[in-house]
């Protein structure tokens, strides 16, 4: 319960064996391809990969908005047989019922599943763990980029989530901002317990976040490598151990941009000139 305090709620994950594709146009689209990817409970793992390649797909998977074609998505043991207030997915855009007020919004869930009376605590604790006690009664119109991105967070967090989706949500945001909500976010997950998925295209963020970090093909998506991030928290981007390890993502991700025929040197280059940008895709 979030008004109890930390819980060991984080619940670990298997996606095993995925293959995903939609029908478009009259013909089959694939989008994921027998990707299989295991979370321990709690553990904070980052998904990247290039635009289009599958990376909200495999979330909506998660979130069991959607069913895979062939594999199997376990949470906690358990099959994902649909959506679950454990298990919510947080969008790069807040998705704030504008006709509510903050304090409305993240009382949404408890609302819709009947249970507002008994949540209130909740509701108060939630606001209280991304900082918005005071703007509970303010509404979306009123608030930075920033703290609708909190207030959606809150939303997500009322249902004690196990684990946490989180698709590019602090993408829109300005880079202070940024920054500030990746600390917030880190405190979150440290404090809650929960597991956390994140998709990002900002390989620094997924490095100064993750666990782990996965590293997706383009569509359709194969993991291509699975890196083990072991940098101590707080984490420092001015590190020779960081650095390295961006490089190799970005070396990962450059390459399948540019495909395996091309000149090494050219890609060497390439990927120098990438390493000075944040965001790749
Ligand atoms: N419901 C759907 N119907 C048809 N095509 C879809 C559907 N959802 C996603 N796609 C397609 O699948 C591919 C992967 O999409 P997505 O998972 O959103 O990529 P990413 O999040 O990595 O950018 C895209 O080509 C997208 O157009
Ligand atoms: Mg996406």
């Amino acid at each position: 319960m979030v008004a109890d305090g930390p819980t060991s709620a984080g619940a670990p994950i298997d996606i095993l064996g995925v293959t995903q594709a939609f029908r478009s146009g009259g013909k089959d689209l694939p989008v994921l391809d027998d990707v299989s990817i295991s979370a321990r409970q709690g553990e904070f793992v980052a998904l990247i990969g290039p635009s289009g390649s599958g990376k909200s797909t495999l979330l909506r998977l998660l979130a069991g908005l959607d069913k895979p074609l062939f594999g199997e998505v376990y949470v906690g043991g358990a099959p994902v047989t649909g959506p679950d207030p454990s298990r919510p997915l947080v969008f790069q855009d807040p998705t704030l019922l504008p006709w509510r007020t903050v304090r409305q919004n993240v009382a949404v869930g408890p609302q819709a599943r009947g249970i507002l009376k008994q949540s209130r605590g909740r509701i108060d604790a939630a606001l209280e763990l991304v900082g918005l006690t005071e703007f509970a009664d303010a509404w979306p119109a009123q608030l930075s980029g920033g703290m609708a991105q909190r207030a959606a967070l809150a939303r997500a967090l009322v249902g004690d989530p196990s684990v946490l989706l989180l698709d590019e949500p602090l993408g829109k945001l300005d880079a202070l901002t940024r920054r500030v909500l990746q600390g917030e976010l880190l405190s979150l997950w440290r404090e809650r317990g929960f597991t956390a998925v994140l998709v990002t295209h900002d390989v620094s963020e997924a490095l100064l976040l993750a666990d782990r970090v996965v590293v997706f093909s383009p569509r359709p998506a194969r993991v291509r490598e699975a890196i083990d991030v072991d940098l101590g928290r707080p984490r420092d981007q001015s590190t020779r151990e960081f650095n390295a390890l961006r490089r190799h993502i970005l070396e990962i991700l450059d390459a399948d941009q540019t495909g395996p025929d091309r000149d090494r040197t050219a890609r060497a280059d390439h990927i120098a000139r990438l390493d000075d940008k944040e965001v790749l895709t």
